[in-house]
């Protein structure tokens, strides 16, 4: 039995769900695990070995020796090196769900997360938590918002906004959210018990008081 809560945040690509859970994490003192980072430091390592995500046999002696791993801070270690802040290219974005779809990493990954958030006083985000990582999580959140604006969401969030093509990012979007939503293991799929809120037109403080109010009313923190 865990002492303190576990929440979950699932949605598709865009929908705010990093930032949202940072903040949620803060606000209940809890710890944040980004589930995202984890698989895109994976591909990472697959594409500085030029490794092929269909050779599964390449991928498993891989997944035996690396070692992914936060900080207090939330900074994500590949292999102890700091990599918060290359994970998000358009090589990791174009492999990362083929990746993420295998079983072989799915099996790891989960096992994983479910090790480093036993304890509970926790905040997990990805695609998963909440159906298939921690199915018993007390507080389970979909985070959803139109394509479009999660289209414009991620141009904002992007450093280099002007050399950036809304369209090309809302392809990249439609694309992920269609391969992670099919694939055959552990898809992303609302949780029936999952607390779901549209957040087209809502900034992050609505959607982060929306979010406390309904913990409070489940008193779990
Ligand atoms: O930030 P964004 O919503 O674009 O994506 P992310 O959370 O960083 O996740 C990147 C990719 O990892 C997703 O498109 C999924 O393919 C995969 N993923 C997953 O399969 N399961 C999770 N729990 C989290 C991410």
């Amino acid at each position: 039995m865990r002492s303190r809560p576990i929440i979950a945040i699932d949605g598709p690509a865009g929908a705010g769900k990093s930032t949202i859970a940072r903040k949620i994490a803060a606000a209940l003192n809890f710890v944040y695990i980004d589930t995202g980072a984890m698989y895109r430091a994976l591909t990472l390592r697959l594409v500085r070995s030029k490794t092929d995500p269909s050779d599964v046999g390449a991928v498993r002696t891989i997944l035996q020796a690396v070692r992914i791993g936060f900080d207090p801070s939330g900074k994500i270690f590949l292999d102890g090196e700091d990599v918060s802040g290359t994970l998000r290219t358009a090589e990791v974005n174009g492999m990362v769900s083929t990746v993420a779809g295998l079983p072989v990493v799915r099996e790891y990954m989960q096992k994983l997360q479910r090790e480093i958030g036993k304890e509970g006083g926790v905040v997990l985000d990805g695609r998963d938590i909440g159906s298939a990582v921690f199915p018993d999580a007390e507080c389970k959140f979909y985070l959803d918002a139109s394509l479009e604006e999660r289209a414009r969401r991620r141009m904002n969030d992007s450093k280099e906004q002007l050399f950036v093509n809304l369209e090309a990012i809302q392809q990249d979007i439609a694309r992920r959210d269609a391969a992670d939503s099919q694939r055959e293991h552990s898809p992303l799929v609302r949780a029936e018990d999952a607390h779901y809120i549209d957040t087209t037109g809502m900034g992050p403080g609505m959607v982060v008081e929306t979010m406390l109010e309904y913990i409070d009313q489940r008193s779990v923190r």
